[in-house]
């Protein structure tokens, strides 16, 4: 442990702490709990940290909503929050985390018999439908941060919409920090003369609105662009620091790498100040951030320090943070962007909404009055759009498409969508379904391959993959229950210590095949099993995060469960160790890829010369990651399963090579299509 480390765990102890009497909820209380009583929808509107979130479930628990052994469930679009939340509930109620309150989310579920109250994510609850389609074990469900118009969240309500028509005793709640609620409200009302169990729009649902007590914020804008909003933030920062008393300040960024070269130059910064100045403490925020250090961001700061938090749009909404009074807003946000043409979804940064913005400088005003500092101009902010563009309008709807079908939604066009999403995304998502054998020509979904890519909690390329495995041509289920598995940490195996990259790199190449990333990971995963899965040092020594790999054998198991449900059985196969012999006269590491292919065949790329990649059409230039086996080495075609873009470039993660011709071996519906279009 080095000295800062030591400093920081002294922070642990003192916790900010408001009594929730205090909130601005608790007033509304009976009013609330009325509404929801004497209403089967219930639109709350309220300012973040107001609170919604961990009040309302706190009220239904104590009222009796989990009587007779139901639970209430409120989702969140994030697993941070839906975790974050769902411990700061039991710890205001005084009882360990996965009692009666707990949390799942996908493949970790911290709840038990007893629990009554279950923060989850909306893609998990909608996952839950499938085996409880009306929900019967709720008795009120509250959807949090509708606002947002996650895709998951948007299909939620609409299946909540159909619920209610068949079920009068369950409640619905809709949170949301924005004025939204009207159009909540009109999409759950019956039609006009229409009645759901003896109830007419007139009644059927209400908004109540909780009264913010927020202070003023002042806000400045730039009167000049920036061309770089990280270096801007930095130097308000600095700024803030040197001629603002007191106050945390809190800057929107729009990812990790930002964040990470923001604490970077801040903390050179750092190094200048006076010794006698107050101190600087530099904090990230982002949802991959493992939770030991998200929970110093709630903290309180060690005396005379003020703390810097660098966030994504996380801190919007979701995560309520104490002690803000200064907000720097760089303007940007990163948002899943789908080109259904080329059928790559992608995080792309793009300017964020007024509607954005403003809740952004609101963060500033909790404690006292504020200052927000937006590092772009007046006009840039006429300029931007009203409010944040639904997701499921700009998203890859190929799994809830999927999803949808097995829940019995034949007619995936006319579904009673908030927002129906462009035909063009709808065609494309049941395309990709039909090449993957999901469907059949009738766009049903196709038994039993379909049905279990349903059910697997996999995106459909990589549950084909994995369903495919288990076919005796592949014989390759034990390595790409691996594979999956491995994936799903999404990147975040390796770690450097202490920032050492070339450490880490050695690490890397000590696992590193030329066939790729794919049998790169799995050999970390068999290393790490042999190795003894306690073996921290271990870990250490080969820059591997010891509690990814283990969440990675978690997820191993639950995926085997799943399969040994369907009756496809692990063991029944070629082991790992004899997988080194070839089945057909094809090796181990050949039938993988090919594996891989039946899945990912629409993320082909091949190599050019200069090291680049390029999309099939020859349109679109990708880049290895860094952390890719093809970053230093060459290929040909390669097949990839990750896809990362910065402002500036499209990265491609998870890479394996392939053969040209497996292509139109494993997709032949896909590339004839593809080519006569053409
Ligand atoms: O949902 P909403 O934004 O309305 O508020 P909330 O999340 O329920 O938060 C209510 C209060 O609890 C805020 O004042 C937060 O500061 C506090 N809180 C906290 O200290 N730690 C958490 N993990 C969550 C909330
Ligand atoms: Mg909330």
């Amino acid at each position: 442990m080095t000295d800062e480390d030591e400093d920081l765990s002294s922070l642990l102890v003192p916790q900010l702490y408001k009594p929730p009497a205090l909130l601005p909820i608790a007033q509304l209380k009976d009013q609330l709990l009325y509404t929801i009583e004497a209403h089967p929808v219930t639109i709350i509107v309220g300012e973040t940290g107001s609170g919604k979130t961990t009040q309302i479930p706190k009220f239904l628990l104590q009222t009796g909503w989990c009587k007779n052994g139901q639970q209430i469930a409120v989702t969140q679009p994030r697993r941070i929050a839906a975790t974050s939340v769902a411990a700061r509930v039991a710890e205001e109620l005084d009882t360990p985390l996965g009692q009666t309150i707990g949390y799942s989310i996908r493949f970790e579920d911290v709840t038990s018999a007893i629990t009554q109250v279950k923060f989850v994510t909306d893609g998990l609850l909608l996952r839950e439908m499938l085996v409880d389609p009306l929900l019967k074990r709720y008795s009120v469900v509250m959807v949090d941060e509708a606002h947002e118009r996650s895709l998951s969240s948007d299909i939620l309500l609409s299946l909540l919409k159909k619920v209610l028509r068949k079920r009068e005793d369950l409640r619905v709640v809709v949170s949301s920090a924005t004025l939204e609620a009207g159009r909540f409200l009109d999409f759950f009302n019956p039609e006009n003369g229409e009645q759901v169990f003896g109830k007419s729009r007139e009644d059927y649902g209400r908004i109540v609105g909780i009264e913010g007590r927020t202070f003023p914020v002042e806000v400045q804008y730039l009167l000049e662009p920036t061309t770089n909003y990280v270096e801007a933030a930095v130097e308000a920062v600095m700024s803030i620091h040197e001629n603002e008393r007191g106050g945390d300040v809190l800057v929107f960024l729009t990812g990790r790498e930002e964040i990470d070269d923001a604490i970077d130059m801040i903390s050179d910064r750092i190094v200048d100040l006076p010794s006698t100045s107050q101190k600087l403490m530099p904090l990230p925020l982002y949802a991959g951030l493992p939770s030991e250090e998200q929970m110093f961001v709630f903290q309180q700061p060690p005396a005379n320090t003020r703390k810097v938090i660098f966030s994504t749009n996380i801190a919007e909404a979701s995560i309520t943070i104490d002690g803000i009074v200064f907000v720097l807003d760089s303007g940007y946000v990163k948002l899943r962007n789908y080109d259904a043409h080329l059928g790559i979804e992608n995080l792309n940064v793009v300017p964020v909404s007024k509607a954005s913005a403003t809740q952004r400088a609101g963060r500033a005003g909790r404690t006292r009055p504020g200052k927000c500092f937006r590092l772009y101009t007046e006009v840039a902010f006429e300029r931007l759009e009203e409010a944040t563009f639904p997701e499921i309008q700009r998203s890859n709807l190929a799994p809830v498409v999927l999803q949808l079908l097995n829940l019995g939604i034949t007619n995936v066009v006319r579904f009673d969508y908030l927002s129906p999403p462009p035909s063009s995304l709808i065609t494309r998502a049941l395309d990709l379904l039909y090449s993957l054998g999901a469907l059949d020509t009738t766009a049903r979904l196709t038994k039993p391959l379909g049905a279990r890519m349903a059910e697997l909690p996999l995106e459909p390329m990589l549950s084909k993959a994995l369903l495919q495995a288990a076919n005796p041509e592949f014989g390759c289920l034990s390595e790409m229950l691996t594979i999956a598995a491995m994936m799903t940490l999404q990147g975040n195996a390796f770690v450097s210590h202490d920032g050492n990259k070339k450490q880490l790199d050695n690490a890397r190449r000590r696992f590193a095949v030329a066939e790729g990333d794919h049998l790169t990971l799995y050999n970390v995963y068999e290393a790490f099993v042999k190795a003894g899965m306690q073996n921290v040092q271990w870990c250490r020594e080969n820059c591997l995060n010891h509690k990814s790999m283990v969440k990675a054998s978690s997820v191993r198991k639950q995926l085997a469960a799943y399969l040994d449900r369907f009756g496809v059985k692990e063991t029944a196969l070629a082991s790992s160790s004899s997988g080194l012999l070839s089945v057909g006269g094809i090796p181990i590491a050949e039938r993988v890829r090919r594996c891989l292919t039946t899945g990912f065949f629409a993320h082909a790329a091949r190599m050019k010369s200069d090291g680049s990649f390029t999309t099939i059409d020859g349109k679109t230039t990708l880049w290895a990651h860094p952390s890719s086996v093809f970053f230093h080495r060459k290929a040909d075609w390669v097949i990839y399963t990750e896809i990362l873009s910065t402002r500036d470039k499209i990265y491609i993660r998870d890479l394996s090579t392939v053969d040209m011709d497996w292509l139109a071996e494993y997709a032949p519906e896909y590339y004839k299509i593809k080519n006569g279009a053409r």
